[in-house]
Order: C-alpha cells, then sequence, then structure tokens
C-alpha cells in the first residue's frame, strides 16, 4: 500500500488477514494521527485482506481511550454507545460507554469458553473446527441492522497458549462451496438471538416452557448469504448453537429445532466454514488491536485458565453500512416510541 502504512499478508499462519504497520509513526497516538490524515488507508487496508487486520504495539491506548475511538471512527459512520444498545451496564466501561469490557475481573467478570473436548486434535494441534471447538459468532447479529466492524484491543491478555481468538474468512469458505450448495442457500436468512434469551440449542435441548420475549430480544432474521457493501463479495453469515434461535429456526422456513433440516444446514455450513484453511489463530500480546469485519468472518474465543489469569480486552463496535438489504431500517433493539 502506499502513504504512510505498509501491510503484510496475509497474516502468519492462515490465509487470509493482514498485519498493518505505520511506517514512519512509533506508538499509538502518532499512528492514529498518521490513520487520520489518510482516512481511507485503514479501511481499505480491512477490505483488501479479507476483513482481518492486525495493528501490535497499540498498548498507549489503554491510558488514553480515546486513540481507540479515534481509531474506530475511521471504520465507519457510528462507534456505538453500549449504554444504548441494551447491554448489561456491567459489561460498558465505567467512564467511556463505546467500550465494551471483555473481562474475567470486576466489573464484567465474565467466564472464558470450556475446554473442548477433548482439549487437542488426533494430531496435538488447538482445534478450530466446529462442533469440535464452540462458540463461533459474529457479533451481535440479533440485532438489525447488526455491527460492521469490531476492534478489539489487548489491555491485559493472558500468557500465549490460552485464551486466543479465532477468526474464520467466511467470503473464502462461500467461495469454497459447490454450486449446488450456493444454489440451496441463496436467499435463505438464519434467526439470530441472544444467548440470554434462553433459546440456544442446549437451551432448547434441555426442554422446558420457552420464556415470553420482549419485541427487542425476539429473533432476527439475517441474510444466510450476505453480499458486503464494500466489496461487493459475497460470505456466510451465521452463528451457530449459541446465537441463533434454535425453537424457531435457525433457519427460517426450514423444519426448526436441534434436530430439524435447519440445524443440520447450519452445522454442516459452520463445520465447512471453520475448516483449518480458512482459520486465523491469533495469539495476544498486550497492545495488540485486532479489527475485523463482522460481514465476513466469524470468531470464537477459546479456554483461558480463569482461576490463574486476569485478562482485560476492550472492544469497540463500527455501525451504519450494513448493505442493501438493509436500507432505512430502524434499530431493532430500540422500543417504537
Ligand atoms: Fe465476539
Amino acid at each position: 500500500m502506499s502513504g504512510s502504512f505498509e501491510l503484510i499478508r496475509p497474516l502468519a499462519g492462515a490465509n487470509f488477514g493482514g498485519l498493518l504497520r505505520a511506517t514512519g509513526a512509533v506508538g499509538a497516538a502518532a499512528v492514529v494521527r498518521a490513520a487520520e490524515a489518510e482516512p481511507a488507508a485503514l479501511p481499505q487496508a480491512l477490505a483488501e485482506c479479507g476483513g482481518l487486520l492486525l495493528l501490535p504495539g497499540m498498548e498507549e491506548m489503554a491510558e488514553a481511550p480515546e486513540l481507540l475511538l479515534r481509531l474506530s471512527r475511521l471504520f465507519g459512520p457510528e462507534v456505538e454507545n453500549y449504554r444504548e444498545t441494551g447491554m448489561a451496564p456491567n459489561m460498558v466501561h465505567a467512564t467511556v460507554p463505546e467500550i465494551f469490557l471483555v473481562s474475567n475481573t470486576p466489573p464484567a467478570l465474565r467466564q472464558p469458553p470450556p475446554m473442548p473436548d477433548p482439549p487437542l486434535t488426533a494430531d496435538g494441534r488447538l482445534p478450530v473446527q466446529f462442533p469440535h471447538r464452540r462458540g463461533w459468532h459474529t457479533d451481535q447479529s440479533y440485532r438489525r441492522p447488526p455491527p460492521d466492524v469490531s476492534l478489539f484491543l489487548a489491555v491485559i491478555p493472558v500468557p500465549q497458549g490460552q485464551g486466543q481468538t479465532l477468526f474464520a474468512d467466511a467470503s473464502a469458505a462461500y467461495a469454497a462451496l459447490s454450486p449446488t450448495m450456493k444454489a440451496r442457500i441463496e436467499g435463505l436468512e438464519g434467526l439470530h438471538i441472544s444467548s440470554g434469551a434462553g433459546r440456544k440449542r442446549d437451551a432448547v435441548l434441555a426442554g422446558g416452557t420457552p420464556r415470553v420475549l420482549a419485541p427487542h430480544e425476539r429473533p432476527q432474521r439475517q441474510p444466510l448469504v450476505r453480499v458486503h457493501p464494500v466489496t461487493g463479495r459475497r460470505a456466510l453469515y451465521m452463528c451457530e448453537y449459541g446465537q441463533m434461535d434454535w425453537l424457531e429456526g435457525p433457519i427460517a422456513g426450514m423444519e426448526p429445532g436441534p434436530h430439524g433440516e435447519g440445524g443440520a444446514l447450519l452445522e454442516a455450513l459452520m463445520a465447512h466454514a471453520t475448516r483449518p484453511e480458512f482459520v486465523y489463530v491469533h495469539e495476544w500480546t498486550r497492545g495488540d488491536l485486532v479489527v475485523w469485519d463482522n460481514r465476513c468472518t466469524v470468531h470464537a474465543a477459546t479456554w483461558f485458565d480463569a482461576a490463574r489469569e486476569r485478562r482485560l480486552m476492550w472492544r469497540t463496535t463500527v455501525s451504519g453500512n450494513p448493505g442493501a438489504a438493509y436500507a432505512g431500517e430502524r434499530k431493532s433493539w430500540i422500543a417504537a416510541e
């Protein structure tokens, strides 16, 4: 790339993603200034490398959160305020409501996902593929319009070898589908819902009476094949067990439930999309900032030893360019007047 940035792609060990370095700037404040001077550079880099960018060396942002907000603003029209998205108050930064806390320490107190069973693959590697690896999702897909881009800063990461974040290239996964499968899924919609609504697969399998949902908690339909508004590329847009409606869905208009035809299709697509050749494993270093495009990637957290380790990560989300399928829509999570 030209100008003040150098893009090295793909990311190490993966077939997509890029490492972005500012050629003449050191430290977050200088990098943010350089990015603001060339406002198209970072969004363009994100689009060029399949929706995943790593910017190392941003640890200064932890002391100056405004730098993270300024960088976030380059990726779209609106940096979301989590006090307005129905997020639990303990998960939101006390003084910067655009920052969502992902942490096992107070006040967020979120525990990591369990270790996969078995912990390693047959050839001794970190499991990445669904369903051995669980928890694959795209951020807040239970809202319409959903957010475009997430930025994730390692304020206090855990030691490497645990607490990784996995990313899968959902555009490459779509492109690799057979023509028959592409034709089968074109026009289908997934039913996405927050894990707290009691409709994740495990909850539905456990039975019981489904609870009545408030209007803002209702499942939201999202295209299973999403056309990226910037690149025009098609990508699979889906989550798996925890963030789809396994009672009425997960695929609208198909036999519902954990044993239905819709579930079988979704599981097959997720197992395909998370094949190791589509996945990047990020081992975190303090100050790493990873930017991903929720419109064309899925990601998953991994286990870490929460009894021994503290982890604090900051996330922002940027919205406002979801594509033509959402044109003119009001925000589904805000109650009608
Ligand atoms: Fe996420």
